[in-house]
C-alpha cells in the first residue's frame, strides 16, 4: 500500500487546488510527488569519481522539459559535479568519470557514438563568475554559432535576437563594437546567458549565476530566467534559497556525508520535489533543517 503523507493547506502553499482543510497526499515512491511532465534528462544511480575520490553517489532523478529544476545543498555536496555530468563538461577533467546512467531524450548522454561537442552546442552552459570572452559584444554572440558552423542567413539578426533573448539589448544596442569587458558584472551575465541562446539550445545549465550579483541585477536574470523556460530546459545551482524558491519548479537537495565504512564525505541527494513542498513540508530532516537555515 502506498505510503501517505500529510500536507496541509499552509504547508503547501495557495494556488494547487487543495481544499482548505488537511489533505491526504497519496505518496509515491522516488521521484515523489512530482507530477509528470515530459522528461529531458534521466538519471539513474549515477556515481561521479574525481580519480578514487567518489564525490557524488547513487543521484536518481528525472528533469522536465520547461522547467527551471534547483540544485541546493550545502557546499562540497557535489552539486557543480552533477551540473557538470549534464552536458559532459566532467570529461574535460582528468581523472573524472561516471558510473550509472544519463538518459537525455532517451539517449544515453555517454555513449559511444555521443558526440561531446554536439553535447555542449544542445546543452550550454553560464558559469558563475560572468566569463565575456575579451571581443566585442557582437563577437561574443557571433562566436559561437560560427563555430558550430551554423550558417544564419543573417547573422546581425542572430545577435540582435539573441541579445533580445537575454534581455541585454537595449542597453548594448549602441555599442556592438565594443568590448564586452566593458559592461557591468549583470551585463555581463546576460551576454553570457545570450551567448549560450545564439547556438539553439535545448537546456540552459547555470551554476550559481547570480552570485557574483548586485541585487538588481539578480533580480533582472530571474526575471529573465522566467521568461526563458517557456523555450528552454534549465537546470541552476543556487546557495540562495529565496532564489531556488522564487524561481524554480522542481527542488533538488543534496547533502554531503561520510559513508557506512567512514572515509570521505560523499555527496549524495536527500530529497526531490516540487520546490513548494521541499521548501513547506519537506520529507526528510536534512532538507528541513537546510531550507530553515539550521544547518549549512
Ligand atoms: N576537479 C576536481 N578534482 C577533484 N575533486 C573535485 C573536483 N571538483 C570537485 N571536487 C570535489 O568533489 C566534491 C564536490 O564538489 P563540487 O564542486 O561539485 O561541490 P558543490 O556542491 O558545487 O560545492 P559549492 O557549493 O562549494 O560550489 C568536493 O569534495 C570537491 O572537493
Ligand atoms: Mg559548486
Amino acid at each position: 500500500m502506498a505510503e501517505r503523507t500529510r500536507v496541509t493547506e499552509e504547508q503547501r502553499g495557495p494556488g494547487d487546488g487543495t481544499a482548505p482543510i488537511t489533505t491526504d497526499v497519496p505518496a509515491k515512491p522516488v521521484p515523489g510527488r512530482i507530477p509528470a511532465s515530459e522528461t529531458v534528462f534521466r538519471l539513474k544511480d549515477l556515481h561521479v569519481f574525481y580519480g578514487s575520490f567518489l564525490a557524488l553517489r547513487g543521484v536518481t532523478l528525472d528533469i522536465g522539459r520547461n522547467e527551471i529544476t534547483a540544485f541546493i545543498g550545502p557546499s562540497g555536496c557535489g552539486k557543480s559535479t552533477l551540473i557538470r555530468c549534464l552536458n559532459r563538461m566532467n570529461d574535460l577533467i582528468p581523472g573524472a568519470r561516471v558510473e550509472g546512467s544519463i538518459e537525455y531524450h532517451g539517449q544515453d548522454l555517454y555513449g559511444a557514438e555521443v558526440d561531446p561537442v554536439e553535447v555542449r552546442r544542445r546543452i550550454g552552459m553560464v558559469f558563475q563568475k560572468p566569463n565575456p570572452f575579451p571581443k566585442s559584444i557582437y563577437d561574443n554572440i557571433a562566436y559561437g554559432p560560427r563555430v558550430v558552423g551554423m550558417k544564419p542567413a543573417n547573422m546581425d539578426e542572430l545577435v540582435e535576437q539573441s541579445l533580445r533573448g537575454a534581455a541585454v539589448w537595449d542597453e548594448v544596442k549602441d555599442k556592438l563594437k565594443e568590448s564586452a569587458l566593458s559592461l557591468s558584472g549583470g551585463q555581463q551575465q546576460r551576454i553570457c546567458i545570450a551567448r549560450a541562446i545564439a547556438v539553439s539550445p535545448d537546456v540552459i545549465l547555470m551554476d550559481e549565476p547570480c552570485s557574483a550579483l548586485d541585487p538588481v541585477s539578480t533580480a533582472r536574470i530571474e526575471e529573465l530566467m522566467e521568461r526563458l523556460k517557456q523555450d528552454y530546459t534549465i537546470v541552476i545551482v543556487t546557495h540562495n534559497m529565496q532564489q531556488a524558491a522564487r524561481i524554480s519548479d522542481r527542488t533538488a537537495f543534496f547533502t554531503a556525508e561520510v559513508g557506512e565504512g567512514g572515509g570521505d564525505r560523499t555527496g549524495l541527494l536527500v530529497e526531490y520535489d516540487r520546490t513548494d513542498l521541499i521548501f513547506t513540508s519537506p520529507r526528510d530532516t536534512r532538507t528541513e533543517d537546510y531550507v530553515t537555515g539550521r544547518f549549512g
